[in-house]
């Protein structure tokens, strides 16, 4: 996935106001699929996430994440007060939304809503959370790596000083290459490996 940045960004400050995005580069895929990269999500993608959420198809959405609990049964409006920010990947050619990575303030190692947790997050916390969304036909097809490392330098230019945190069932093999590439390491302290939940942090 080839990341191009764009020039004469305007001036934003981090969360965006809510249905509000920012195009910040362009991207094509080793498949030659091309790209729209925004921070923040308008409506219509939102509206998209929450359909993408409650297909019962995607098995390992819907096994190792939370989404139609989040943004199905909750709503997406519920979740942004949280101060998350999203970034989506758009196909340029048929406007669906390929690929989401969300980060926000989140106390290092608080259980996901998948594993029972509430999902409630402390502004004060130096640890943020990153999430990792790729949709059925976007899956598997290489972008993901570049499209975090782009996202995670954004992010830090607006939250500097962060830690970064994720939780995971340790089965999520796909996951764990990615985020092991991406130089996440295991917190052996907060992960609870008898229960799957694994968490990985990066400094
Ligand atoms: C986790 C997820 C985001 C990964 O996205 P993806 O589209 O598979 O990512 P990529 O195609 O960029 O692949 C990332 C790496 O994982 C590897 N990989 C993909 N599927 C794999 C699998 N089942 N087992 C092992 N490795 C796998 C790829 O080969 C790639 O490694 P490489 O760069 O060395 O080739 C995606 O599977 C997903 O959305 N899953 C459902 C939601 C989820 O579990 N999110 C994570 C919890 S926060």
């Amino acid at each position: 996935m080839k990341i191009i940045p764009r020039d004469n960004l305007p001036d934003f400050s981090l969360p965006l106001p809510i249905f509000t995005s920012v195009h910040i580069a362009d991207a094509i895929s080793r498949d030659g699929d091309e790209f729209d990269l925004f921070v923040g999500l308008d409506k219509k993608y939102a509206d998209q996430l929450r359909e993408l959420s409650s297909d019962e198809n995607d098995a390992n959405l819907q096994n190792f994440t939370g989404d139609r609990r989040r943004f199905v049964e909750k709503t997406y409006e519920h979740w942004y007060k949280k101060n998350r920010t999203p970034f989506a990947l758009i196909h340029k050619q048929s406007d669906a939304l390929a690929a989401i990575i969300w980060f926000g303030p989140k106390p290092l190692g608080k259980k996901s809503i998948k594993f029972s947790g509430t999902e409630e997050g402390k502004m004060e916390s130096d640890w943020h959370t990153i999430s990792f969304r790729s949709y059925p036909n976007f899956r598997g097809k290489g972008m993901m790596k570049n499209f975090a490392k782009f996202v995670i330098d954004f992010y830090k230019r607006y939250f500097i000083n962060i830690k970064f945190w994720t939780g995971t069932d340790d089965r999520n093999n796909a996951f764990t290459k990615l985020i092991t590439d991406l130089g996440f390491e295991t917190d052996e302290k907060t992960s609870d490996l008898a229960e799957h939940w694994l968490i990985m942090t990066k400094m």
